[in-house]
């Protein structure tokens, strides 16, 4: 039987706290729950408010991906967020921005990229986030709501459950980060996805996507001919539009797996560029 009381603990076990009474308290504290009893947390720090709620960590973050990307597989097309160097290099066209910048990100999933635009927003920019699954929307819902490093930012931004492709093409954006996965899809959907993000751009604006470095090299010889055909298609499409607003490719080697994040802009003098 373990006492009754903490104290009766530390009055039977004086040599383990030679530490003044005043300390007692603090050094206790584990004890005192392992115990079964629920004693106010002793305060070593500042209190922190009591709805705080601890900042995702990173692992957090890669279960929910994980979770998510099983159920929907097909518009995920990725096992793990993006890695900093990607997201660094994906948010890096959002300098030079007019005041009051719209900006769009397309596929934030858990938000692993989110998070590098946040420090570019400035007051009277609005950042939209368009996700298509419905998981990932929730938890960049979730996040807005109770992570402290995304509270301060969601009077600016708005999360919107759609595919990018449904979204009004009257409403037009300063810059987009998109983070869609083309090689999963059909050549007609990479098309019409592809062609509405330019629409979305305003003249002069610029847009970033990635891909993944190898991976249709690396399947190829295990799919078959009609993935492969697919995959050749999709592929046609993505180069079609990095030859016409293509600016420049960046390598990211520390990105699992390793990726490639193309920069476009379109023309500055009309709009009926896509
Ligand atoms: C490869 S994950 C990237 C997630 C995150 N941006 C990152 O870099 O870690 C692709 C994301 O795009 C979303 N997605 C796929 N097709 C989409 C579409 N048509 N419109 C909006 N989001 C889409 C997926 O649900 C998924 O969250």
């Amino acid at each position: 039987m373990p006492p009754a009381d903490w104290k009766e603990l530390l009055a039977d076990s004086p040599h383990i706290f030679k530490s003044r009474p005043e300390n007692l308290q603090t050094l206790a504290a584990p004890m005192t729950s392992a115990l079964g009893e629920r004693r106010q947390r002793p305060t070593l720090y500042p209190s922190p408010s009591p709805n705080w709620i601890p900042p995702m960590s990173k692992l957090g973050e890669y279960a929910v991906f994980l979770r998510e990307a099983r159920k929907t597989f097909r518009t995920t097309g990725a096992i793990l967020p993006s890695s900093k160097f990607l997201a660094n290099k994906a948010v890096s066209i959002l300098r030079d921005l007019p005041p009051n910048a719209r900006i769009l990100e397309a596929g934030p999933g858990t938000g692993a990229v989110t998070e590098y635009i946040f420090p570019k927003l400035r007051p009277g920019d609005r950042l939209t986030l368009v996700e298509i699954h419905e998981g990932f929307a929730n938890e960049l819902r979730r996040r807005f709501d109770t992570d402290p490093k995304w509270i301060p930012h969601k009077k600016q931004a708005e999360v919107v459950h759609a595919g990018v492709q449904d979204l009004p093409k009257d409403e037009k954006f300063h810059a987009i980060v998109c983070g869609i996965p083309f090689n999963s899809m059909s050549p007609d959907l990479a098309d019409d996805v592809f062609g509405s993000l330019f629409k979305l751009l305003l003249p002069g604006a610029q847009l970033s996507n990635f891909e993944y470095i190898g991976i249709r090299r690396v399947s190829v010889p295990f799919v078959k001919p009609a993935e492969r055909q697919r995959m050749k298609q999709v592929a046609k499409v993505v180069r079609k539009y990095v030859d016409k607003y293509g600016v420049k490719d960046h390598r990211i080697a520390f990105n699992i797996p390793p990726a490639v994040v193309h920069h476009y802009r379109v023309p500055a003098e009309a709009n009926g560029h896509a």
